[in-house]
Order: structure tokens, then sequence, then C-alpha cells
């Protein structure tokens, strides 16, 4: 089964082995991602011996540098975030294959020019070279670049395979529902459907991968996992960083677009989808789409609305005094751009009827912590009514401290009735170790091998859109008119405590 090309969810690593000579070109080369993230997990996947016997990187730029200049640069960036401590050997391997090209992303010369590079390098190996494009450039440029590349050729380099040549697309997909399927449809218009991968790191988090795991690996939690068991779900991604030098991207983005529309939808999407018939890629986007598409509008005012935003006033975060939002370098001081977000979700299928989802997410909170919550029904009956029993939960927490918990009501020991909530307790660190594969090392070596499942589908990302839409345009038309405020260094403002308080609920901490 582990190497069934069936299930390439389930592909052993040989099969990663086995992928064909490639290229990657990674559009916005000078960017922080490329740093952070893009060039240590191709480092890493060199380390492992993943990649390809010819391999190639080639950034692509503006600013025009050579080739030399990019491998120091690169050499820099590994230094600095890979997870694993640079090996000189692995780095003489990867460094001469190490390439830049310089050009506007919107001047066709440049693609004619990284043609020629692409074409030089088959020519020199003799064997055609699987081309990824990785675009990773503020949004302004994607239909360009993906407009030269249908143009040059590029996109269609290999007539006889043309899943050869994939392409790779970072968010923001869309700000909103009618840029994501402009987006979709200028994709589209030069590639098909099976060579376009969008991405969501999230998905690429190991912790977010067994999630599936636990769910279907494991028949205990099935029969429970329904509205008969379940009284609530609570998705938390909390961060303690502020805006910090985004202030450019964010004050457009805001929290619902950053972080709800993608990372949090797609845990939610995981946590309450049906069982796909199997992990090939349609099969289980077709049930995340599915999932999605039960869900229901929300309320937008009235007295108890099913959204709340608010801006983080200063506070202390991690025992260093911060500014609020409205304070930051290059935040316009009447802002009225969320950096928190809470909604409430109902979804309308046989499992899930009047089981309230609850998703929140914002920057400056108490702690750095994602997880989702699944919280169960109380037991029934008064037996303990008197004593401190807790309802049970189920978390997954996804990051940090990676693992799993389940509270459980047990007798405290001695000769009368007590009763105390326990944690039973899963770490990944402490079963398995702590050198994890960071998300984008999964995640580009399954796009290497044309493997789609852990990207998001066109239909997928433009259906979530469709869902938060209405909510940003009701934001925008209230202005600051609404926006609640919250301490930084707290777990958010008042009005998202009353939307769980409205049904009564609380929200967890975790
Ligand atoms: C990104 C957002 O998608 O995710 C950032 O743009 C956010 O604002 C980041 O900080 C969080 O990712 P992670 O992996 O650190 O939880």
């Amino acid at each position: 089964m582990a190497d069934d090309p069936r299930h390439p969810f389930l592909h052993g690593l040989s099969k990663h082995r086995g992928s064909p000579p490639t290229v990657i070109v990674i559009f916005g080369a000078s960017g922080d991602l490329t740093a952070r993230k893009l060039i240590p997990a191709i480092y890493n996947l060199a380390h492992d011996g993943l990649l390809p016997a010819d391999f190639y990187l080639i950034g692509f730029g503006r600013k025009p540098i050579p080739d030399e200049e990019f491998q120091r640069i690169a050499a820099d960036a590994i230094k600095e975030f890979s997870r694993r401590e640079m090996s000189p050997d692995v780095w003489a391997r990867l460094a001469p294959r190490t390439l830049y090209v310089s050009g506007g992303y919107d001047e066709p010369e440049a693609y004619a020019k990284l043609s020629q590079r692409i074409n030089g390098l088959e020519k020199d190996i003799g064997q055609p070279l699987q081309s990824l494009f990785y675009i990773s450039t503020p949004p302004t440029v994607f239909a360009p670049i993906i407009q030269n590349l249908g143009g040059s050729g590029l996109a269609s380099r290999h007539l006889r395979q043309p899943q050869q040549s994939k392409v790779i697309i970072e968010k923001p997909f869309g700000r909103d529902l009618a840029s994501a399927q402009a987006l979709n449809q200028e994709l589209t218009t030069v590639f098909a459907e099976e060579q376009v991968f969008r991405i969501d790191h999230y998905l690429g988090k190991e912790t977010v991968q067994d999630l599936l795991v636990q769910r279907f690996a494991n028949s205990i939690f099935e029969p429970l996992w329904n509205r008969n068991y379940i009284d609530h779900v609570q998705i938390t991604v909390a961060e303690e960083v502020g805006v910090g030098s985004r202030a450019g991207y964010y004050e457009q983005s805001g929290c619902l677009r950053d972080m709800i529309q993608n990372h949090t939808m797609q845990l939610l999407a995981l946590t309450a989808m049906e069982p796909p018939v199997s992990f090939d890629p349609q099969s289980l986007r077709d049930e995340k789409v599915k999932l999605l598409k039960a869900i229901q509008p929300v309320r937008l005012d009235g007295d108890h609305p099913d959204v709340a935003r608010a801006q983080y006033a200063a506070g202390m975060v991690a025992g260093k005094a911060v500014p609020g939002y409205l304070t930051e370098k290059d935040i316009a001081p009447q802002s009225a751009t969320e950096s928190y977000a809470a909604i409430r979700l109902s979804i309308n299928n046989w499992r899930w009827q009047g089981v309230p989802f609850y998703l929140r997410s914002g920057k400056r909170l108490a702690r750095r912590v994602s997880e989702i919550a699944i919280r169960f029904k109380r037991a029934p009956g008064n037996l303990f009514a008197e004593l401190n029993t807790a309802p049970n939960t189920l978390a997954f927490q996804i990051q940090p401290d990676e693992g799993l918990s389940l509270i459980l009501n047990a007798k405290v020991p001695g000769l009368e009735t007590r009763t105390q909530p326990v944690k039973m307790n899963f770490r990944y660190a402490t079963t398995f170790g702590s050198n994890t594969p960071e998300a984008y090392e999964r995640l580009v070596l399954d796009a290497m091998i044309g493997d789609g499942t852990l990207f998001i589908r066109g239909d997928e990302t433009e259906r979530s859109w469709q869902l938060i839409t209405p909510i940003l345009e009701h934001w925008a038309a209230q202005g600051r008119t609404g926006m609640d405020s919250y301490v930084a260094g707290s777990w958010g403002p008042a009005s998202a405590d009353a939307l769980l308080a409205a049904n009564g609920h609380a929200w967890r901490e975790p």
C-alpha cells in the first residue's frame, strides 16, 4: 500500500527519490519567504537525498545579480533559517546548481532569457527538466507572471507531458470572491488545474496531516464524531507577534483574509469533512469542498452577530511592553484593519446540524498556539452533578508542543468521592523526537511529484471566499464602527467572548 500509485498521500519516500530531473524557478527570489522558508526547505530536501540528481534552482527577480551573489544569499539564508546546520558537502553539491535570472515580471524578454537558461541546462544534461514555477511575489504581479509564462511557451514546454510544467502559487490567493475567481481564470487559461498547486502552508504541517491519521486510522473517534456527542468545536490560531514590518501588506489584508479565510478554514474542513474514499488528491478535496458548501451564511449584525473583530491596544507580550496596533509603524492612525477576528459557523448537514464551530485568530495574543478543541457533551444523568466534573475535550495541538490531549474526569484518591479533570497527553517530541520537517519541505516535495492532495483546489478557494466576502464587505462599509479592542497579551476582545456566551459557551484557554 505504501507505494500504491493510486494513493499519492501515502507514498513512501522511495517515490520522491524517483522524481524526474527538475528545475524550480522562484519568482520573488529576494523576498522574505524565499530566504526564510523556500531555500532552507530545498536545502533540507537535498540533505535528505530527496532531490533528483539533476536538480536546479533558479531565482528570478528584478535586481540584476550574478549567480555567485545569489549563491551567497542562499547560503546565508540556510545558515540563518535552516532547521539543520549547513553541511559543507551538501552545499557544495547544491551551490553550483543555484542560479539566477534577472528581469521585470512583465517583460517578455526576461522570460525568453529564462527559457534559454533552462534549455541550456537541458542541453548540458541531455534530458528534459520538469519545470516548477514558484510564484512568491506580491499579488500585483501574479497576473503578468502567469501571462508571460503562457506567452513565452514556458508553461507548455513539455508538449507530450504537459504536467511536467507546474505552477506553485503563494497566498494571498485573491482578496475576495471576485478577485479569486479572476485569478483562477487567469491561471486556468494558461495551466490545467492539475498543473496548479495553490499553497496553504498549514496543510504541510505534520500535525495537520496527523489530524487525518487520528481521525481515519483510529476507530474510536468516528462513532462520536457528530452532533450526538459533540457540543461544539473551537479552532484557535493565536500569535504573539504583532504586525511587525509587514504593515504594507497587513493593512490591506487584516486577520480575516490573512488567517481565517485560509488556515483556520482548512483546519475546519479537515476536522469536519466526511471520510474521503481514498487519499487521492480529488477525493480528499471533494470532501473538503462538500463540507465548505454546507456552511451557512453568517449573521453580520443584530443582537447576536456571528462575527467579531478587534485591534490590539498597548500591553505586555512575553514580558515586554508592546505598542497598540494604531501606533505601530506605517499603520494609519484611523485604520479599520482588524488584527483579530472570530466567527461562529453552522454546518447544515446530517453530521453537524446544531453544532457551533468557533474560529478565532489574532496577533499579539497571550501565547503562540494553534489548536483544534473538540468539546463533547456532558455525561447524561446527574450522578455526579454536585461534583467538579468537566466536559470531555479532545484537543489537537497544531503548534507549538505538537500533540494531542484528552480531558477526562477522574476520582481523586481518598475515602470521600471527589472528582477532578485530568489530562491524557501525547507529545510528538517525547515520542518521536523533535527534528520534524518544515511544512515547506513536504509541500515542495509533493509538488515535485505532482501530488496535489495537500494543496488547495480552485473551487475550494472560491467557496471559502464566498463565505468570507460578505463579512469583508460588511466591515468595509462599517469602517471603524463596531471595531473592538483587546489588550496586547490577553486572549482577545469581549465581543469574541460574547459570541460564545450567546450559546452558553466560553473560549478555552489553550
Ligand atoms: C501567514 C500569515 O500565512 O501565516 C502571517 O500571513 C502569519 O501573518 C503566519 O504570521 C503564521 O504561520 P505559522 O506557521 O507561524 O503559524
